[in-house]
């Protein structure tokens, strides 16, 4: 949602903002601006629509500074205008603030401002008359921190927030609740931003603030307070991927680069995740941050997966690998319902939260929820330093690098191989897989990464039938057991890039009512690997076939003979390592499908319409 991102510190300060806000653009926004603190004013160039709009307008108008504010806004109060984008002054032209996330009493601090002209119909420009108001009322000269720290007292909601001020020239204040604001300090230049792809350009050692801290960020460094302008200490890290990482390397977009950087991510995903054992024998499996101990781990008795969208059908699959291997028994549950019904959580229930970002509003809710209740916290996420990452007591990380295009695809199938580890990591501290059992299979799942090579070169084959098909106005997904997350995600994975309806049924509920959306010229699209389940499944095919469906089924190679016989087109997946990990595979051609449907019909496959790729506003 939101990006927000401030420097401090160098001549080019408005040129580097820019460059950080294409960086934040995966975020998902509407419009854009910058501000630059100039010697007398404040400078505000602002924009609706796409980066390119602002820039345009900075051509025109170019803003010299050494301190600069810049954000890109995905609209929650008031319409993406160029009056609603940010930054927003207060009307003395003085303070300047950007925002990420929703001030829930801005209607009351508005009102107790009195009769005082707003810019905007946002939320957030409110904060920027309070800050105005803070500052002249202090009696020993300006200081943004101590204004800002007054401010933020009086706040409700979620925020980022940052404010620059012309009477407190070469400062940037920050203030964090609720949305993630990353800061950094290197070679004399102090900034801040929504991520640390904003950031990578200048450094990989940073800071993310917790709930609660405000930072003063100079050129000379960063102070982190309280609200009650206490020290504190925030998170400090360090980046392990570079700049390359977070470019399109040649792809025409960023989906087409994260589908094929698939074989690494699982590679890194799997590997070491084997410690020697303290009694020298059989290496064990381990987390790679525990702040527990792992006998209450052992102690639990059900689990409760959470997360949202793709996250949500890796979680799927997760259930199916902790009950086949630890024996427990697992909901999967939607975060953003979870904490508004009774569930039954105590500290024998194990809480999984899973989430790429780490940072969406929905999953780290619904987490701290079960932690109020006593529940152990595992987080399986992609960021390192993310706030699920920091709360859980424990974390597994997914090595994906970072996914910048909205849909989700390496994140995905790194999330269903940590659930497999997690799987076996439970069966081992519960004793219900021997160490050497755990390390078997594990060798095996090392294989993966050479399927998913065998698994792209289908390529050339998904694009002709995306050709074909890119016009179908309703298709549908099909699967059972482990195939019925993987119909899910295909279905979510091909609405969200190309807006075409598509759904996702259990093949087995097709009889209670989804058959009779089927017509001649619908797409069934049928998950049918070898297996338990590939009778039934080949039942469905011909039952939608029979009803005028062209069916594409997504076999391996011990089903796809059979399926030639029933289904319109065939796509032959190797044969995976363990059917738990066939989804991993399966996922693959239907993000490709999706892919090539969306490009062929012309959209903008990176920046869907209305989305953002971190959801952090509820
Ligand atoms: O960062 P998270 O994994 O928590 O994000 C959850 C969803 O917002 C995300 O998976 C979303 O559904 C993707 N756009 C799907 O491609």
């Amino acid at each position: 949602m939101c990006g927000i991102i401030a420097i401090t510190g160098r001549d080019d300060a408005i040129a580097q903002v820019l460059a950080g806000l294409k960086r934040l653009e995966y975020r998902g926004y509407d419009s854009a601006g910058v501000a630059a603190v100039g010697a007398h004013d404040l400078e505000v160039v602002k924009r609706a629509g796409k980066l390119e709009e602002l820039t345009r307008a900075l051509d025109d108008t170019p803003l010299a500074a050494s301190t600069g504010l810049g954000h890109t806004r995905w609209a929650t109060h008031g319409a993406p205008t160029d009056r609603n984008a940010h930054p927003h002054l207060d009307p003395s032209g003085r303070v300047a603030v950007i925002h990420n996330g929703i001030l829930e009493n801005y209607g009351a601090l508005k009102a107790e401002l009195g009769d005082v002209r707003f810019a905007s119909d946002t939320d957030s420009e409110v904060a920027a008359h309070l800050v105005a108001r803070e500052l002249g009322r202090l009696q020993d000269g300006p200081d943004l921190l101590t204004a800002v720290r007054r401010v933020v007292a009086q706040l409700e909601g979620a925020f980022a927030l940052g404010f620059v001020a012309v009477d407190d020239p070469d400062t940037v204040v920050v203030a964090k609740r609720e949305a993630p604001l990353i800061v950094a300090h290197a070679d004399g230049v102090g900034y801040c931003a929504s991520d640390v792809a904003a950031l990578i350009d200048h450094t990989r050692d940073v800071a993310a603030l917790l709930d609660g801290q405000i930072a003063r960020i100079r050129p000379d460094g960063i102070d982190v307070v309280d609200v009650d302008g206490t020290p504190v200490e925030p998170h400090r890290f360090h980046v392990d991927w570079d700049l390359d990482a977070a470019e399109k390397q040649g792809y025409d977009h960023f989906m087409l680069k994260e589908i094929h950087e698939q074989p690494q991510a699982v590679a890194d995903t799997l590997l070491d995740r084997l410690t020697a054992s303290s009694d020298g024998e059989t290496p064990r499996l381990h987390l790679d941050e525990l702040r527990i101990d792992e006998r209450e781990f052992a102690r639990i008795d059900k689990v409760f997966i959470l997360a949202c969208g793709t996250s949500l059908h890796a979680g799927m699959l997760g259930k199916l690998a902790i009950e086949h291997w630890a024996g427990i028994p697992v909901d999967v549950e939607v975060a953003s319902e979870f904490r508004y019904r009774d569930p039954i959580v105590d500290p024998h229930t194990l809480v999984i939260a899973i989430s790429q970002s780490g940072e969406t509003i929905d999953t780290i809710a619904a987490a701290s929820h079960g932690r109020d209740q006593r529940a152990p916290v595992i987080a399986l996420t992609n960021v390192v330093g993310s706030t699920l990452a920091r709360e859980a007591d424990g974390v597994l990380y997914t090595h994906a690098g970072p996914e910048i295009a909205v849909a989700s695809t390496k994140a995905f199938t790194t999330q269903i191989v940590g659930c497999l580890i997690l799987g076996l990591y439970l069966a081992q501290v519960r004793g219900r897989v021997y160490a050497s059992e755990a390390e078997d299979i594990l060798t095996r799942l090392q294989q993966i990464p050479a399927a998913i090579e065998q698994t792209l070169l289908l390529d050339q084959e998904i694009r002709e039938l995306a050709e074909r098909y890119r016009d179908t106005d309703y298709t549908m997904f099909i699967g059972r057991h482990a195939g019925l997350p993987i119909a899910m995600e295909g279905a979510l994975k091909l609405k969200e890039i190309s807006y075409l309806h598509a759904e996702a049924f259990p093949a087995g509920e097709m009889k209670h009512g989804p058959i009779a959306l089927i017509e001649p010229g619908s797409l069934v699209v049928a998950l049918a690997p070898a297996g338990h389940v590939f009778g039934k499944m080949v039942s469905n095919i011909q039952e939608v076939r029979a009803r005028g469906a062209s069916v594409l089924a997504i076999g391996t190679d011990g089903s796809t003979a059979d399926l030639k016989e029933h289904a319109h087109h065939v796509l032959t997946l190797p044969e995976p390592p363990h059917e738990l990990a066939g989804p991993v595979l399966a996922a693959i051609p239907l993000q490709l499908f999706a892919y090539h449907v969306a490009t062929l019909r012309g959209e903008d496959v990176d920046q869907p319409r209305n989305l953002a790729k971190t959801v952090t506003v509820e």
